[in-house]
C-alpha cells in the first residue's frame, strides 16, 4: 500500500532536536498539514512554532512515563502518522560495572517506551483509516557494536517488537516501518564516538518518504545502512517478512 505523507496528521516523538526536529521540518515542507511535536519539553519545540505556526502542535510526551502517552493518544485523536524517534543511549559495554543499570534504562525507553506508544496509538490509527506506525531501530539493531552494546541489545528487542507490530497492526490496516540508520550527525551520533563519520538527519526524513512511497517495510537511509541493508536483504526477503505460521 502506497503512502503520501502529503495533506497528512503526523506525531513525532523527541521532536526538538536531532532526528526528530529535522522529520517534523521535512515532514511539513512535504506537504503534512500538521504535525504534533512530542516532548519531554514542551518549550523545547518554541523554534519550531515560530517556524511554523500552528502547523507545529507541541504536545508532552516522555517515553518513561506511560501516562503521559495514554494522555497524548486522547489528545491527537486525528493523527494519521505517528513516528516514534525519540530514544536513549548510554555508550556501555557488557563488562562495565554499570552494564545492567544502563540496559534497563534504554529498555524503559527503547523498547516499553514503544510498546506503550503502539497501544495507545493504534485504538487512533484504526479510527483514522489505518495510518501509519515508523519506528526509529537503528543498524545496531541487526549488528551490536561492542562499546555500545547495551544500547544494541535495546535496539535488537525495538527490532523485534516492530516486527511483531507489522503482523498484527497490518490487520487493522496499518503500515509499519522499521527504520535503521547508520551514523547520523546529532547529539546521540556524537555521544557514541561517530562524529567523524555521520551523515545528515535529512536522509533518515527521505528515507521514510521513499519507503512509504515504495511499500518497504526496512528503511536503510545513510551509507552505513544501505551497506548493512544490502547484506540483510536476502534474510528480510525469505525470512523477517515472510508470515511462517501459514503453511
Ligand atoms: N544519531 C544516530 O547515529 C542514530 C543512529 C541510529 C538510530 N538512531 C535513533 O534515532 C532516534 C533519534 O536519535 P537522535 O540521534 O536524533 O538522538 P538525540 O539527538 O540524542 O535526540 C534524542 C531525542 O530523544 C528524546 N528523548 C530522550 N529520552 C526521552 C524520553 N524518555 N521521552 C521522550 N523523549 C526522549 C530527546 O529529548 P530531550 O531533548 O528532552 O532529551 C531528543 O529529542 C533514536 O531512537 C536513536 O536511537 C540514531
Amino acid at each position: 500500500m502506497t503512502y503520501d505523507i502529503n495533506n497528512k496528521i503526523i506525531l513525532v516523538t523527541g521532536a526538538n532536536r536531532g532526528i526528530g526536529k529535522v522529520l517534523v521540518e521535512t515532514f511539513i515542507e512535504r506537504g503534512a498539514k500538521k504535525v504534533y511535536a512530542a516532548v519531554r519539553q514542551v518549550e523545547s519545540v518554541s523554534p519550531l512554532v515560530e517556524k511554523y505556526g500552528d502547523k507545529v502542535v507541541p504536545i508532552h510526551i516522555d517515553l518513561s512515563n506511560p501516562q503521559s502517552i495514554v494522555a497524548a493518544a486522547q489528545t491527537a485523536q486525528d493523527v494519521q502518522v505517528v513516528v516514534n524517534n525519540a530514544g536513549a543511549f548510554k555508550g556501555t559495554t557488557p563488562l562495565d560495572s554499570n552494564a545492567i543499570a544502563s540496559l534497563e534504562f534504554e529498555m524503559n525507553i527503547n523498547v516499553y517506551g514503544l510498546i506503550h506508544m503502539a497501544q495507545a496509538f493504534a485504538p487512533v490509527l484504526k479510527a483514522n483509516g489505518g495510518g501509519v506506525f515508523v519506528q526509529l531501530n537503528s543498524v545496531v539493531s541487526m549488528k551490536t557494536f561492542p562499546n555500545f552494546a547495551t544500547y544494541s541489545a535495546s535496539k535488537a528487542a525495538a527490532y523485534s517488537i516492530t516486527q511483531a507490530l507489522r503482523e498484527l497492526l497490518g490487520e487493522q490496516g496499518t503500515i509499519v516501518l522499521s527504520v535503521h540508520p547508520g551514523p547520523i550527525a546529532t547529539d546521540m551520533g556524537d555521544a557514541a564516538g561517530l562524529t567523524e563519520i555521520a551523515e545528515p538527519p535529512s536522509l533518515v526524513a527521505s528515507g521514510i518518504i521513499e519507503a512509504l512511497k515504495n511499500e518497504d517495510f526496512h528503511v536503510f537511509p545513510d551509507s552505513m545502512a544501505k551497506q548493512i541493508g544490502g547484506a540483510y536483504q536476502s534474510f528480510a526477503a525469505n525470512v523477517v517478512e515472510v508470515n511462517m505460521s501459514e503453511g
